[in-house]
């Protein structure tokens, strides 16, 4: 690690280190909780094939896109198009990854607090039913309320506002190091459980039996949008992180290995869902309240379920805490270095801001449910807003600047680390990919995507 580095730059020294982060920061209720109910409202299968080829050919070179440009910039997304072309508007891309920041941390807050009150509500035996009627009551009364969802946000707001206040980039590291792999053990032995309970069959060919007819335009804009929500990517947070990258990491593969890592984590909880929905006789297509009825279902129909239970929601609620951390780290690193001010004021005015958008989002299951903007509840508009339009409009801005603006010289330069490294022909077809294959994709699916649900 060079000495000369900001002290936050510090827990990124070692390749285990970034990768902790990085996957940190992909890893989080998207893979746990948006994934599955995501799958489930666009038909399985059909659905996981779409997201696959969005996820490689789509988000995984932009997220090595923007890992170039934050490494070779060594700053936040808006500094880092300034550091670059100093005379064109391109700081505007990074600009408006700050604004999907605070839009995507309004709802995931309120997502993240249901998940933190679980945990009490399964350590404290509210949780102990098998009973499809019952999980969803314990569900709908958390979130039609008014003081419980919101105290809980602000939980969220409390926990990481401090986390990223201190600046323990290093603290999280190690705990996300400790605690992802635990994650997935669980994950295990739920997919095991579920797997063989009576009717697991049905769940796991809904999961990997496509059917085609069920692919539209809608279903494949909602596939884009979920590999950006997933990979972290369209919206500067892996700029961001990025910056925080050693000069020597071979980034390309890193970039791979956490869009895999982060995918089988997606699979499994698909995996540890599905049969259950189908054994304990739910539909698929639920929405966002999949995860919080059959989880329960599942840990209850198995010895010391209730313990495991509360295990499951400790880990959901530390792994969205890991995504939370980099999406604030946008904004304060944003603030910080353009308007130098400290990461304390940064902090508090953010959690701030956050909390009074966020109050909207998790209010709109209860008093604000009325308020719709373009036909949608606030919570559902700020998804629906960050997913389907601005981060992919964003992946288009990013391609098109790394692969037109900076160019191939530049780029062979950043991913072979000065030429140590020789992958010339690697570098070759992300050319292709990023100068063509990623605008026209998102293009395409963008117009179309979008005008159909005009039609809606
Ligand atoms: N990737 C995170 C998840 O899946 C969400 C996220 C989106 C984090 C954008 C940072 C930036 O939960």
């Amino acid at each position: 690690m060079k000495k000369d580095m900001h002290q936050k730059r510090e827990g990124f020294s070692s390749s285990i280190g970034v990768i902790a982060a990085v996957l940190g920061s992909a890893v989080g209720l998207g893979n746990i909780w948006k994934f599955p109910y995501v799958t489930g409202a666009n038909g399985g299968a059909a659905f996981i094939l779409v997201y696959l080829l969005c996820v490689a050919l789509v988000g995984l070179p932009v997220m090595l896109a923007e890992h170039l440009i934050g490494r070779h910039t060594k700053s936040n997304a808006v500094g880092a198009f300034k550091k670059l072309e100093p005379r064109r508007p391109w700081f505007l891309v990074g600009g408006a990854g700050v604004l999907s920041a605070f839009l995507i941390m309004a709802f995931y807050t309120s997502v993240a607090g249901w998940v933190y009150a679980y945990i009490f509500k399964s350590a404290g035996g509210m949780l102990i039913s098998t009973k499809p009627e019952d999980t969803s009551l314990v569900f709908t009364t958390l979130v039609s309320g008014v003081t419980e969802p919101l105290f809980w946000q602000i939980v969220v707001l409390l926990v990481t506002g401090t986390i990223i206040m201190a600046g323990v980039t290093k603290g999280i590291e190690r705990v996300t190091k400790i605690l992802m792999p635990i994650l997935f053990i669980l994950l295990i032995i739920i997919d095991i459980r579920s797997l063989t309970l009576p009717g697991a069959a049905e769940g796991l060919s809904f999961l990997f039996k496509p059917d085609f007819s069920k692919i539209t335009v809608g279903v494949i804009l909602a596939a884009l949008g979920l590999a950006f929500f997933k990979l972290s990517v369209g919206m500067g947070a892996m700029i961001t992180y990025g910056s925080y990258i050693d000069k020597n990491e071979n980034l390309p593969k890193m970039a791979i290995k956490v869009a895999l890592a982060d995918t089988l984590v997606s699979l499994m909880a698909g995996i540890a869902i599905f049969p259950a929905v189908f054994a304990f006789g739910f539909k698929p297509d639920v929405g966002p309240k999949l995860l919080f009825v059959i989880i329960p279902t599942v840990f209850n129909s198995m010895p010391f379920g209730r313990i495991f239970m509360v295990f499951f929601f400790v880990l959901t609620a530390i792994a969205a805490t890991g995504a939370m951390l980099s999406l604030l780290e946008v904004i304060i690193a944003y603030s910080t270095e353009q308007y130098q001010w400290t990461r304390r004021k940064a902090t508090l005015l953010t959690i701030l801001a956050i909390g009074l958008l966020g109050s909207t989002a998790t209010l709109s299951n209860s008093i604000l449910a009325q308020f719709t903007v373009f036909g949608k509840t606030f919570f559902d508009f700020y998804d629906f807003a960050t997913s389907n339009v601005l981060l992919p409009v964003g992946g288009i801005f990013i391609a098109l600047f790394v692969g037109w603006q900076w160019g191939h010289t530049n780029v062979k330069r950043e991913m072979s680390n000065e030429g140590q490294l020789k992958n010339d022909g690697l570098v070759r077809v992300y050319m292709v990919l990023i100068k063509y294959v990623v605008p026209i994709a998102i293009v395409l699916v963008l117009l179309v995507g979008l005008k159909i649900l005009q039609f809606e």
